[in-house]
């Protein structure tokens, strides 16, 4: 059976080689994901692929785990660290499904280009609520496809059969901000450049009523 691993094991070099989409909606996105960083912040992040954002965010926290699925990513992670002197950032392999540790002990989590490739959408959610403090804040970048590629829906499944593609979820923003809302976070920052595809939300854990 191929595993959702084995995809981006297979991808990561190319990844790791491939420039940043669109660097003015990158550099954006860092920028409002500062302001809910402190020296303080202990941050995770989910599906950290290769490892670019955490290490870009460490100096202005006071550590970063960094985690994905892919071994191979991992690694190209942990050879990028090397070469920096960061030391604030632990990079470990974790899929978010089984991903352990203790409850409240994150200010901040991050999860970019994740969401939309999970099995279970809600539990992921519950788990990152479960993980963040009490006030802590979600940043999250996600593929809404619904909107502009419907059809991705039909053709993602043969394309995953063929190991051509992960597995995607099709679904709208409208459906992604209800889902947060669902899962017991307040949305207080949602931005969609024109005609793109991400939806980057900052989302803030509330008690669950
Ligand atoms: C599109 S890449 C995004 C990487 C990085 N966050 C970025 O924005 O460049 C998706 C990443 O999610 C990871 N991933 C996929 N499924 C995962 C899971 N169940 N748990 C943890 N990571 C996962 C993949 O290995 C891959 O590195």
């Amino acid at each position: 059976m191929k595993t959702d691993a084995g995809f981006w094991n297979r991808s990561a070099r190319k990844y790791a080689a491939s420039p940043v989409a669109d660097e003015e909606s990158y550099e954006k996105k860092l920028a409002i994901t500062r302001d809910y960083l402190t020296p303080d912040s202990r941050v995770l992040e989910l599906g950290c692929g290769t490892g670019t954002t955490a290490l870009k965010h460490a100096p202005f926290v006071q550590h970063i785990l960094a985690t994905d699925i892919s071994e191979q990513m991992i690694e190209i992670a942990r050879q990028r660290a090397a070469v920096t002197e960061i030391e604030n950032v632990d990079f470990e392999v974790a899929d978010i499904d089984s991903f352990q540790a203790p409850m409240e002990s994150f200010d901040v989590v991050m999860a970019h280009s994740l969401l939309h490739l999970l099995k279970d959408r809600r539990v992921a959610l519950s788990t990152i609520h479960r993980l963040l403090k009490p006030g802590g804040h979600l940043v999250m970048s996600t593929a809404c496809l619904a909107e502009r590629m419907g059809w991705f829906r039909f053709v993602a499944p043969f394309g995953r059969l063929l190991g051509l593609l992960p597995r995607v979820a099709v679904f709208s923003e409208a459906d992604h901000l209800e889902e947060l809302e669902e899962a017991g976070f307040r949305v207080e920052q949602c931005w969609r450049k024109d005609g793109a595809i991400a939806v980057f939300v900052v989302a803030r854990k509330e008690d669950r009523a």
